[in-house]
C-alpha cells in the first residue's frame, strides 16, 4: 500500500510512522512521499533522515483551504505517487469536493481530540479549557464536514489531578504517534 502524508508542521506524527515502518510495525504500508504547505516546515527535514522524497507543494492562492491552483497541483502531484492512501498528518487546510471525490475514500486524517468533541482548530486546548477528565485523538476518513467523517480508531488518555497543559499535550502527541501507524498498519492490510 503506497502511502502518501501531508503535513504542516513538525511532523513527529509523520517521524512516528516512518519509525514504525523502520521497526517492521506497519504492515504492507509503504511511505512514499511527503509533501508540506509550508517550506520550513519540519515534517520536510524527515524526508532525507528517512530516504523518502519530501517536498514543499504551493499551495497557494488561499491560506486556509486546498482550492483552486493550489489544490490541483497537490491533485497531480498525488495522482504520479500513485497514492493508495492519502493521511493528513497535521496537514492544516480544509480539504475540498474535487479532491475528496479524485481520491474518495482513500483519505484519512489525524485529530486531537475524541471526536465529535472538539472538532477544528486547537483540539487539545478546547479540552483542556473545557475540563474533561478523558480526552485523547481520532483517526478517521475525510468527508467534506470538517473532522466529521467516519471514525477509523480512537485511542483515549486520562487528564490527572496535577497535569498540565503541557503533560496533557504530551499524553495526546504520546497517544497519536501509537494511534495513526496502528490505523496505517490496519488498512494496510485490508
Ligand atoms: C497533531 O496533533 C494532529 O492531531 C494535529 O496537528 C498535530 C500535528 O503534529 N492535527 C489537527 O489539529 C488537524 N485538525 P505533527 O506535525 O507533529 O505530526
Amino acid at each position: 500500500m503506497r502511502v502518501v502524508i501531508l503535513g504542516s508542521g513538525r511532523g513527529s506524527n509523520t517521524e512516528a510512522i516512518l519509525l514504525a515502518k523502520q521497526a517492521g510495525r506497519l504492515g504492507r504500508a509503504e511511505v512514499v512521499q511527503i509533501f508540506s504547505d509550508h517550506p520550513d516546515a519540519g515534517i520536510l527535514e524527515l524526508g532525507p533522515r528517512f530516504g523518502v522524497p519530501a517536498t514543499y507543494l504551493d499551495p497557494a492562492p488561499f491560506k486556509t483551504k486546498l482550492d483552486g491552483e493550489g489544490e490541483l497541483r497537490y491533485i497531480d502531484a498525488i495522482r504520479e505517487s500513485r497514492a493508495d492512501l492519502i493521511v493528513l498528518a497535521g496537514f492544516m487546510r480544509v480539504i475540498k469536493p474535487r479532491f475528496l471525490e479524485t481520491f474518495a475514500g482513500k483519505i484519512i486524517n489525524l485529530h486531537p481530540s475524541l471526536l465529535p468533541s472538539f472538532p477544528g482548530l486547537d483540539g487539545i486546548g478546547q479540552a483542556w479549557r473545557r475540563g474533561v477528565k478523558v480526552a485523547g485523538c481520532t483517526v478517521h476518513y475525510v468527508t467534506q464536514e470538517v473532522d466529521g467523517g467516519p471514525i477509523i480508531d480512537q485511542a483515549v488518555v486520562r487528564i490527572e489531578p496535577g497535569d498540565t497543559l503541557e503533560s496533557f499535550t504530551a499524553k495526546v502527541h504520546a497517544a497519536e504517534h501509537a494511534l495513526l501507524p496502528a490505523v496505517i498498519a490496519r488498512l494496510s492490510e485490508c
